[in-house]
């Protein structure tokens, strides 16, 4: 039986698999640019994080109704369970979708079928995050957020991801502010492959309450204290670093030495259908390539759960 836990660090659309996108694209009568699900799984070779976001942006355009939608959470939801998650924080990027003509309705009440089902189908609880796509503008962001209003009820916070170096945190301060108004909890992507000072952008200008990634912060002992002091977790997701080459090797990842330092390390899966594998699979990797210890598996798996936006009994419900 796999170690009960919390996932804090999931993309909705990275849990698109190519047998979900075939089947989507022909009830769509979408045409993809592939042949097949084993020419689209060799297309997974990633240079960086960039090269990765315009084939996971592409790949949404099979993702039209609500059905689809719901048919993606469910599957993901069913897999997630299997590998032991029996909480999830699940990132939607509604601006791609809004983009392509696909109304937020469309999206949140798709996703909500699934997730609204979710403890009494798969005893899995669930929260929904909305992601700002930092490549697009401020303006744009403010835009989805008011768009997000007649959903606010199935939305428990926002969060930031897509391209990183050269969109700053404070970039976003504005709708920051206005979703703390709206009583909507802080994430944000922050040290992925942007620096440092990022992480503490987004911890001092955006008011973030985790920080997604967060893996750069290690370059910055005076950052590292900090984020020891204030218990800020941090939501690893250890084979998409190696996929997107933020590592060298799963070998080389701090992981060890971030959870020796006292950070308050969680392990996620990120985008799981490109990058090999599904939150019991990373805590499977690290174990076994990193050495971790069964009392450092705990660790994250407790970890996970304290820093989810459960109340505290939820809280002990879940674990
Ligand atoms: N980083 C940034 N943006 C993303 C990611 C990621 O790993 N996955 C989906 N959007
Ligand atoms: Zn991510």
């Amino acid at each position: 039986m796999p170690i009960p836990k919390a996932e804090l660090h999931l993309h909705i659309e990275g849990t698109l698999e190519p047998e979900l996108a075939f089947e989507l694209a022909a009830r769509n009568g979408v045409t993809l640019p592939y042949p097949d699900t084993a020419a689209l799984r060799e297309a997974y070779a990633f240079d960086d994080l960039q090269s990765f976001l315009d084939l996971y942006y592409g790949l949404m355009a099979v993702l039209r109704t609500e059905r689809d939608f719901e048919d993606l959470a469910d599957a993901y939801l069913a897999r997630a369970a299997a590998q032991g998650v029996r909480h999830a924080e699940i990132f939607f990027d509604p601006q791609a979708h809004l983009a392509r003509g696909v109304a937020m309705g469309t999206v949140v009440e798709g996703l909500w079928r699934a997730l609204g089902r979710s403890e009494a189908t798969h005893g899995v609880s669930t929260r929904l995050i909305l992601c700002f796509l930092r490549d697009e503008s401020a303006d744009s962001a403010a835009r989805t957020l008011a768009a997000a209003g007649p959903y606010l009820d199935r939305i428990t916070g926002v969060g930031l991801d897509s391209a990183e170096v050269g969109h700053p945190p404070a970039k976003f301060r504005a709708v920051y502010e206005a979703a703390a108004a709206l009583g909507l909890r802080r994430v944000a992507h922050a040290g992925e492959e942007g620096p440092p000072e990022y992480v503490t952008e987004a911890l001092d200008v955006l008011g973030v309450e985790r920080v997604d990634h967060g893996l750069r912060s290690v370059e910055d002992p005076a950052l590292v204290a900090r984020l020891v002091r204030e218990r800020i977790p941090l939501t690893l997701c250890p084979l998409s670093n190696v996929r997107l080459r933020t590592v060298d090797t799963l070998a080389d990842h701090p992981l060890p030495a971030m959870l020796e330092a006292g950070l308050m390390c969680t392990v996620n899966s990120d985008d799981p259908a490109y990058f090999g594998g599904y939150a019991g699979d990373n805590f499977d990797a690290v174990r076994s390539v990193l050495g971790l210890t069964e009392e450092s598996v705990r660790e994250l798996a407790r970890n996970s759960f304290v820093a989810a936006f459960l109340d505290d009994d939820e809280e002990r419900r879940a674990r």
